[in-house]
């Protein structure tokens, strides 16, 4: 009824942020290399680099903590944990790891070797790596209105079965170790997946004996999107859409640091007890005992306690709301962003709001350096830093997108900060002819966006 969105919460505890000039952020970033992950966190104004770990926890959350049981094993936390996990996943065999990529590392660890092929509506950064380090191959097989920025498919986060099938074909089912489902697609703006893609994923993955496994680090916001766009679904609670989905899957790796609500934390959840053996067996060794993982006693309660709040219709609608409302906002301007807008983030499309500046020099990265100096605003390249790699000759294989994220931590910012974010794009509308390249001066080889340093191109 009434247009302007408000916080579903009251704010018990602030923290402060500290206000910087222009002159002060091009400092800092020289001194970052330009490489924002380099930067202090005491010098962004706004933080959107992610959505991970970034949530600020409810007052239910803190005390619960207090009630934590750091028993090294067989601690009541880990049980109220377990239970939780089991009822909404519906796994039997639950795995509790510090965050996503630990237990990304057991499974896909496990799973992994030469020869094998992993295949993805998208691989996140971290899920490739893990993957390419066990020295399988990571397959991408979005659907194809996923590569036009704005096809107004409903699904865009779909995986793409009919490719699916031909690739088990070609490559043999035999040695397709699994497929994964991310939902949402992040590392592809965010996108829904929809009930049906799901659906027929397992199929196909039960008729050639493939193990199918879900990413379900946003969950939670990927049922609103099947609650609100999916036919059968508007009746059902996003809860349960979230269940049906989990009861597909063979296997679940959660992140908890994004739809548990939390600062750490994360699980393996597996079907097969031979599987979650093997599993478990690494996760002794390199993460901690099977009632703990990596985690205290004080975390899996928060996690706990999280995974509840997290689909209360009132917190899902307003988080959905509010990233679609920063998105709309600054695609009226005329940005170019991943469209629909998605769940937890906002992409923007830095190739065509540079297009004087070729791949090789990085535009995403530059979007991403320009939106610290104007804003003292924080987020991350997803393009060919990210993802570009090299011909034997050293000439950049680039990225297929260059993009610039702005992923939005769940009860942070209020909308006030949102509607400065949208401000800010007037500035670097305004300036953007003149903005010139990047060049790397150092890197490594995995996940070289965390570290790389840059200069600008004279
Ligand atoms: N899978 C997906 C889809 C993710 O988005 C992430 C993390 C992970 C796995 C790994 O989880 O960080 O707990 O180890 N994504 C963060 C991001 C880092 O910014 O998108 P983690």
């Amino acid at each position: 009824m009434f247009k302007t969105i408000i916080e579903p919460f009251r704010i018990k505890s602030v923290e402060s942020i500290s206000m910087n000039t222009e002159d002060q952020r091009i400092k800092f970033l020289e001194d970052a290399h330009y490489n924002p992950f380099l930067l202090k966190g005491e010098q962004v104004i706004i933080d959107l680099l992610t959505d991970s770990g970034t949530s600020a926890m409810s007052n239910k959350q803190w005390a619960a903590m207090m009630n934590g049981d750091e028993s090294y094993a067989g601690s009541q936390s880990w049980e109220r944990l377990e239970k939780a996990v089991h009822e909404l996943t519906g796994m039997p065999y639950i795995l509790p790891t510090h965050q996503g990529r630990a237990a990304e590392r057991i499974l896909y660890g496990h799973l992994g070797s030469k020869g094998k092929y992993f295949i993805s509506n998208t691989h996140f950064d971290t899920t490739r790596a893990n993957i390419e380090f066990s020295g399988a191959v990571a397959l991408d097989i979005p659907i194809p209105e996923a590569r036009d920025f704005s096809a107004n498919h409903l699904f865009k986060g779909n995986l793409d079965t009919i490719q699916l099938e031909r690739i088990i074909n070609k490559r043999g089912e035999k040695n397709v170790a699994g497929v994964i489902l991310t939902v949402t697609n992040n590392s592809g703006g965010g996108q829904p997946v929809s009930m049906q893609n799901a659906k027929d994923i397992k199929a196909i993955c039960k008729r050639h004996g493939i193990l199918f496994i879900l990413d379900s680090c946003r969950i939670a916001e990927n049922s609103y999107f099947i609650h609100e766009r999916e036919k059968g679904y508007a009746h059902r609670s996003f809860r349960e859409i979230a269940q049906e989905m989990f009861s597909l899957a063979d296997a679940s790796i959660m992140s908890a640091k994004k739809d548990g609500l939390v600062n750490m934390g994360g699980f393996l959840a597996v079907r097969d007890k031979s599987l979650a053996d093997a599993c478990t067996q690494l996760l002794i060794i390199t993460e901690g005992y099977t009632t703990y993982g990596g985690l205290s006693g004080r975390d899996m309660e928060a996690i706990a306690v999280g995974l509840d709040e997290v689909f209360k219709p009132d917190y899902l609608h307003y988080r959905i709301v509010s990233t679609r409302y920063l998105g709309e906002n600054i695609r009226q301007k005329g940005v170019s962003i991943i469209y629909p807008v998605g769940g937890h983030a906002v992409y923007i499309d830095a190739k065509a709001l540079y297009p004087h500046i070729p791949v090789h020099q990085y535009p995403g990265q530059v979007l991403v350096c320009e939106l610290y100096r104007i804003g003292g605003i924080r987020c991350v390249e997803i393009g060919s830093v990210m993802f570009g790699k090299y011909d034997e000759k050293g000439k950049l294989i680039p990225a297929q997108v260059e993009l610039a994220r702005l992923a939005i931590p769940r009860r942070v910012y209020t909308q006030s900060h949102i509607d400065y974010v949208v401000e800010v794009f007037d500035e670097i509308i305004r300036t953007k002819d003149s903005v010139k390249g990047l060049r790397i001066t150092q890197e490594q080889h995995f996940l070289r966006h965390f570290t790389a340093h840059f200069e600008w191109i004279e």
